[in-house]
């Protein structure tokens, strides 16, 4: 897989005509949102390199992140006069980066994108690291391809347009990358205030995060090994996602991986030895911000049936990346029924649910 350059921009005019240098093309596409077109175009309208682009506005959210939107943009996209030797610039969130990219991999069997995300969340997780796709036939990111951006830029001005749930939503991953890496990182994510952003120091640990991710991209672009520790707290977030979405509960994908996260710590200190004290920490600092995701015994079942059919199983396993400490990753851990109802008991009690 192609390298993807990924710049924290300070100047996102320079970084944006530059990166647009790079990729000789005959017509420029923009693919926004109704939310990222209002708030965020504006910004970079301003450039002149991507004035007269074409624009291409889809409906936000996951729900969009279909076929049905899929279809639309390859529609526009040849309506508009595309063709192999045109760009596309991504401008929006982890639903317009995932399926815009996928647009791009997919439309007259490819043309290259530039990621602008605007989310913390796709920032620091989904707009970096070629992943690319939709969901279809209710499962989430089912269809879709490997597919680098030639350029990820990264504007930190951006969270600033962010509410305080799509804040601590994007920061879930954040301490993630903080698990997988050092200490010292998990320490300074758990250490920063969410009630009272500092802007500078989150733009500078957005950074590291990205650093992190980058890393373990690099050595594994197509998830068969060491990839697979991005998924930690997914596991369990997943099959939280799933059961809410069959209650008709509405929660960001950030606070059921910060959930799953506390789960899988706690698996990790039953199977891997994972410290005590820093379980404790971590689970404390979920429970500040995120507050709890409520059920009770009767629905341990279903959970434990979501889990099943996690796409990352194999042979019928139920996989998780578990860790011995911080920075200590072991892939493709499995464990009982029973341990995993223990882990759901921990949960409920410690989150007071
Ligand atoms: N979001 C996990 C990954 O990119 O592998």
């Amino acid at each position: 897989m192609q390298e993807q350059e990924i710049i924290i921009s300070t100047h996102l005019e320079d970084n944006l005509a530059r990166a647009i240098g790079r990729c000789p093309h005959d017509k420029l596409f923009l693919l926004a949102d109704r939310t990222t077109q209002e708030k965020c175009w504006p910004v970079v309208a301003r450039i002149p390199e991507v004035a007269g682009a074409a624009h291409i506005v889809i409906g936000p959210t996951d729900e969009h992140k279909n076929l049905e939107t899929l279809s639309a943009v390859w529609t526009e996209l040849g309506r508009q006069g595309a063709t192999r030797h045109s760009l596309l610039v991504n401008l929006g969130g982890g639903m317009v980066t995932d399926l815009g990219g996928f647009a791009a991999a997919t439309f007259k069997r490819g043309i290259p994108y530039i990621n602008i995300p605007t989310t913390l969340l796709s920032m620091v997780d989904a707009a970096v690291g070629g992943k690319t796709g939709i969901n279809f036939n209710g499962l989430k990111n089912e269809i879709g391809a490997f597919c680098p951006a030639e350029s990820v830029l990264i504007s930190t001005e951006f969270l600033k347009t962010l509410d305080y749930e799509n804040v601590c939503s994007g920061y879930a991953e954040m301490i993630k990358h903080g698990l997988i890496s050092t200490p010292k990182h998990w320490r300074e994510l758990l250490d920063f205030d969410l009630d009272h952003i500092d802007y500078r120091h989150l733009g500078d640990m957005v950074g590291q995060s990205v650093a992190v991710k980058e890393g373990i991209v690099a050595q594994d672009p197509h998830e068969q090994g060491i990839r697979k520790a991005l998924n930690l707290g997914h596991t369990v977030g997943h099959a939280f996602e799933s059961l809410a979405l069959q209650e008709g509960r509405t929660i960001l994908h950030g606070y059921a991986v910060a959930w799953g996260l506390v789960c899988e710590l706690y698996l990790s200190h039953l199977r891997e030895g994972f410290p005590k004290e820093k379980l404790r920490t971590t689970t404390y600092f979920v429970k500040q911000y995120y507050g709890t995701f409520a059920f009770d015994c009767k629905e341990y079942e279903t959970l434990y049936q979501f889990m099943t059919h996690d796409k990352k199983n194999t042979a019928g396993q139920i996989n998780f990346t578990l860790l011995g400490d911080v920075g200590e990753i072991s892939i493709d851990q499995t464990a009982s029924k029973e341990e995993i109802f223990d882990m759901l008991d921990f949960y409920r009690e410690v989150m007071g649910c």
